[in-house]
C-alpha cells in the first residue's frame, strides 16, 4: 500500500472537510496547502498541521510534487487547474463539484486525462455516504418497485450548484442509466456571490427520458417542493421513485419511506449530513488511493462525472433550441453564452414591467 502525498488548492470553507478527514487515512498525507489569501493557507496549516504552504499553484506543484490534488476552489478555471497538476506529473485530482459549467471544458478536461492518464475525480462524496454506498436505496429501487415509471429528483440549489450531486446520485440509483433525452424550461440568471461562478440558470425545470420509458422530472429551483423546515438549500435533495408495485421517498436529512403492495406500513431508514457527511468525505478521499493502488476504481471517476455533466448540460440544450433534444448533447460555448444573455434580458424586462 503506497502513501501518497497530496496537495490542497483552495483553503477555503469547503476545504476544511478535504483536510480534516486526513487525520483518519493512513496511506495519505496532506503535505502542502495553497491559497492567495495567505492568511487562510496559515490558517490550514495551523489547524491540520499541513507542513507547507503556499499562494502560487504552480509553484506548489514544482516544489511539492504531490501525487493527489484537491481543487477547491470555485468553478472558474476548473481546465488550467487540472491542466498544471498533469504538467506536474500528480496521478490524481480531486475537483470539487461542478466540474465544468461550459460545454467546452468537459472536452478539454477529457483531453488531459487521455493525454496524461492522471485521474480526474469529481467530488460528489454522496456516492459514499453510509445510506447510500451500502446499496440499500439503489437495490430497492431495481428490485422491490417493480417496473418504473416515473422518478421526481429535486433541489433548492441551481443546476451547477446542486444539480451535480443530484444528477450523480440519481444516476447511481439507476444502476448508471444516462438520458436518452430531455426538454427543459428555465429562466433567471444571477451574477453576484455564489451564482457568479455555479453559472446556470437559477430555476430550472426539466422532464428526462430515461430507458424503458423511465420519465424523470427534476428540479433545481429555489422554489422546489422541499423539506419542511431545511433552511439551507443544500440540503435540498429529494427524490420519489414511482414503481408498479411501490415507491421509494428520499430527502437529504431525514431518510427514506418505502412502502410496496401488501405492506401496512412504510420501512423508514434515518439519513443526516450530520452522521454522514464526514466519513463520507474521508471514504471517497481513501477511495482514491486505493484506485491508485490498482484497487476499486473510483466511483467518481472521470466518466461519472462526465455523464452527470452532459446530462445537466443537456436540459441547458433543450431550453436553448426550445424543443425536446436527444443525448449526445452538442452545446456549444457560444449557445451557452447567447443562452444566458437571453435570459438576462428577458429577467432584465421582467423587473422592468
Ligand atoms: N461537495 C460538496 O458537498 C460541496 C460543498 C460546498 C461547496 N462545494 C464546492 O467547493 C468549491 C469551493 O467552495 P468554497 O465555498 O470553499 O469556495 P471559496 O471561494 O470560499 O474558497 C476557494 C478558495 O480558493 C482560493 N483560490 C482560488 N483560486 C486560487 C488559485 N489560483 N490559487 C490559490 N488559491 C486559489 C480562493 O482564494 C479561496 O480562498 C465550489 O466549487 C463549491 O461548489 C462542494
Amino acid at each position: 500500500m503506497a502513501t501518497y502525498r497530496s496537495l490542497l488548492l483552495g483553503c477555503g470553507p469547503r476545504a476544511t472537510e478535504h483536510a480534516d478527514v486526513y487525520r483518519e487515512i493512513p496511506n495519505m498525507e496532506m503535505v502542502a496547502c495553497c491559497d492567495l489569501q495567505k492568511e487562510r493557507t496559515q490558517q490550514f496549516m495551523d489547524n491540520y498541521g499541513i507542513p507547507e504552504g503556499f499562494d502560487d499553484y504552480e509553484a506548489a506543484l514544482n516544489q511539492v510534487q504531490p501525487d493527489v490534488v484537491h481543487i477547491v476552489t470555485q468553478p472558474a478555471r476548473r481546465e488550467w487547474e487540472v491542466q498544471c497538476a498533469a504538467d506536474a506529473g500528480v496521478k490524481a485530482v480531486i475537483v470539487e463539484k461542478p466540474m465544468a459549467i461550459m460545454p467546452s471544458e468537459i472536452i478539454a478536461l477529457e483531453k488531459i486525462q487521455q493525454a496524461s492518464g492522471m485521474e480526474i475525480i469529481v467530488n460528489c462524496q454522496r456516492r459514499y455516504f453510509p445510506q447510500f454506498r451500502d446499496g440499500v436505496i439503489r437495490q430497492i429501487v431495481e428490485e422491490e418497485l417493480g417496473d418504473l415509471y416515473f422518478v421526481r429528483a429535486s433541489t433548492k440549489g441551481n443546476s451547477m450548484s446542486m444539480g451535480p450531486h443530484t444528477m450523480d446520485l440519481l444516476m447511481l440509483f439507476l444502476g448508471e442509466a444516462q438520458p436518452e433525452s430531455v426538454w427543459a424550461m428555465g429562466y433567471d440568471i444571477v451574477e453576484e456571490s455564489y451564482q457568479a461562478y455555479h453559472r446556470s440558470p437559477e430555476r430550472l425545470l426539466a422532464e428526462y427520458w430515461f430507458p424503458n420509458d423511465l420519465r424523470v422530472v427534476f428540479d433545481c429551483d429555489a422554489d422546489a417542493l422541499g423539506t419542511p423546515g431545511e433552511e439551507s438549500f443544500w440540503m435540498h435533495l429529494h427524490f420519489d421513485f414511482l414503481g408498479s408495485k411501490g415507491r421509494l421517498y428520499l430527502t437529504q436529512n431525514q431518510g427514506y419511506w418505502y412502502q410496496k403492495h401488501g405492506m401496512a406500513e412504510p420501512i423508514h431508514g434515518e439519513s443526516s449530513w450530520t452522521n454522514q457527511g464526514w466519513a463520507g468525505q474521508r471514504d471517497f478521499t481513501a477511495a482514491v488511493a486505493e484506485a491508485l493502488d490498482g484497487g476499486k476504481p473510483h466511483l467518481n471517476r472521470f466518466e461519472v462525472g462526465k455523464a452527470v455533466f452532459n446530462a445537466l448540460i443537456g436540459a441547458q440544450q433543450s431550453i436553448y433550441e426550445k424543443c425536446r433534444i436527444d443525448f449526445p448533447q452538442t452545446f456549444t460555448d457560444e449557445q451557452w453564452t447567447e443562452l444566458r444573455e437571453q435570459m438576462k434580458a428577458e429577467m432584465a424586462q421582467r423587473q422592468a414591467e
